[in-house]
């Protein structure tokens, strides 16, 4: 009987390829929602213009300053790119901690964090007062008017700044500091544009990580509230937000939507909370919790550990998904959190984790799916040869996570050959590569 009970519930998580097609269906719906004039001011996937009008084609040159505020990491960097037949990009980085007061303060308390950890670095480098051209990549959604221009962010991720949800004009923050700040990009662009210095077919870049979201390279005349019909342009889906209009509720268990509640922005981002790592672990929690309940797991006894928010991080989840571990090591890592498992816990402790990442895999994989076919159909081809540069701890660190998206998009966009570019060098030089064609751009303005 328990078993049955165990299986039943995790049987909620299992989707059928039908209802993969479905959310690929829906989330193509949502995109046109986002890019027609019509229906954007209340489109769920925001579908934002990046003002990136191509990708690198190795004209890039020049030296600059680039900021990464990832999920995980504050890195500040030098990057010097040459262009020409020997075409190069030298980096040198560091990795500044952001304390837990700035990531819960003001967004002003964490601009001002920042200027200091950028004045440290040009310090370290010995390079105390050169002004150089910064290009800035962060994992908040903004809306922008030009690359370079006002730039505000919609909302600071409640990741940083739980009490603060403003929004912010990022430029005039910088001002006060004498930073030549010449382009804001998402970290999904900043992504693709690292990955397509090495391959020109990368015109996707995609988020598998604290957060999970996409860019793309969309026809101009499709993004209605960008005039002029030539060419393309990145757009910064923001497509965590899928299913906030209630169109995935269907596919939501009592688990997700509990973790929704919990959460710190309700209600929000509730794609991205079935399948990005700041939250697999809190599905997972919540199932062991109503099974400890149930007297299924750990002797029925929820410990104060079972009980706080976070325990399970991507790089938990990770390790206890290994194929490579034993059991007895299962039940160590479980043991380190705090949580004394007997050997069946740890096989049911495992089961859950499975099968939570392998739902998180396929949805994303789904959404990957409605972006390829959309390219696809942009370009009326029978067939589409294309590849998405991807970040994330998520898809790094998880033994299975990388493979069933890959299956998943394979299987639902059968008329698109996908390759997938793991990004080696973060989104920073990225943004150095689009700050190079910003600064281009700005001379030939002058
Ligand atoms: C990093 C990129 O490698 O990956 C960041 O340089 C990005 O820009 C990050 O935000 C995403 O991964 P995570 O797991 O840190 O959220
Ligand atoms: C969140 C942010 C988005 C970012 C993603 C990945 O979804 O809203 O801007 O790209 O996380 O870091």
């Amino acid at each position: 009987e328990q078993s049955r009970q165990i299986a039943q519930t995790l049987s909620e998580f299992r989707l059928t390829t039908e209802q993969l097609l479905e959310v690929k269906k829906r989330m193509k719906t949502e995109i046109e929602n986002g890019l027609s004039k019509s229906t954007q001011d209340c489109a769920t996937v925001k579908m934002l213009p990046t003002f990136v009008r191509s990708t690198p084609d190795g004209s890039e040159n020049g030296d600059f300053l680039a900021l990464d505020l990832g999920g995980t990491n504050f890195r500040v960097l030098l990057v010097k790119i040459r262009s020409g037949k020997r075409r190069s990009v030298e980096m040198h980085n560091k990795i500044y901690a952001i304390p837990l007061e700035v990531m819960q303060g003001t967004g002003e308390e964490l601009f001002d964090h920042i200027v200091h950890c950028i004045s440290d670095f040009l310090d370290y480098m010995g390079m105390k007062n050169t002004r150089l051209p910064l290009g800035f990549t962060f994992s908040f959604p903004c809306r922008q008017t030009s690359l370079d221009a006002v730039s505000v962010l919609l909302f600071l991720p409640l990741r940083y700044t739980p009490l603060d949800n403003a929004s912010y004009d990022v430029f005039s923050l910088f001002k006060e500091f004498d930073l030549d700040v010449v382009a804001v990009v998402n970290d999904t662009v900043g992504t693709m544009m690292t990955c397509a210095y090495e391959e020109p077919t990368c015109e996707i870049g995609l988020i598998a990580g604290t957060g999970s979201n996409a860019c793309y390279m969309e026809e101009m005349k499709n993004i209605e509230m960008i005039e002029g019909d030539e060419g393309r342009m990145c757009v910064n889906m923001e497509w965590g937000a899928f299913g906030d209009n209630g169109c995935l509720d269907d596919f939501r268990t009592d688990y997700d939507r509990s973790v929704d509640e919990l959460s710190l922005n309700p209600g929000k981002q509730r794609y991205e909370k079935m399948c990005s790592g700041m939250y697999l672990g809190e599905i997972v929690r919540n199932i062991l919790i109503d099974m400890t309940k149930k007297g299924f797991l750990f002797r029925g006894q929820i410990s104060e550990t079972l009980k706080t928010r976070g325990i399970f991080e991507t790089k938990f989840l990770s390790q206890i998904e290994s194929d490579r571990l034993a059991l007895l090591q299962v039940r160590s890592i479980l043991q380190h959190l705090g949580l004394d498992s007997t050997c069946d816990d740890s096989i049911i402790v495992k089961e859950v984790c499975g099968v939570v990442s392998h739902r998180a895999a396929q949805l994303c994989g789904a959404g990957m799916a409605a972006v390829v076919d959309k390219i696809r159909e942009n370009r009326g081809l029978d067939y589409l040869n294309i590849t998405v540069g991807v970040d994330g701890t998520l898809y790094k660190l998880h033994p299975h996570f990388s493979g069933i998206m890959h299956q998943t998009v394979k299987e639902l966009a059968p008329q698109c050959n996908v390759t997938f570019l793991l990004s080696e060098d973060g989104s920073g030089k990225g943004a150095a590569l689009i700050t190079a064609v910003g600064c281009r751009l700005r001379q030939e303005l002058n």
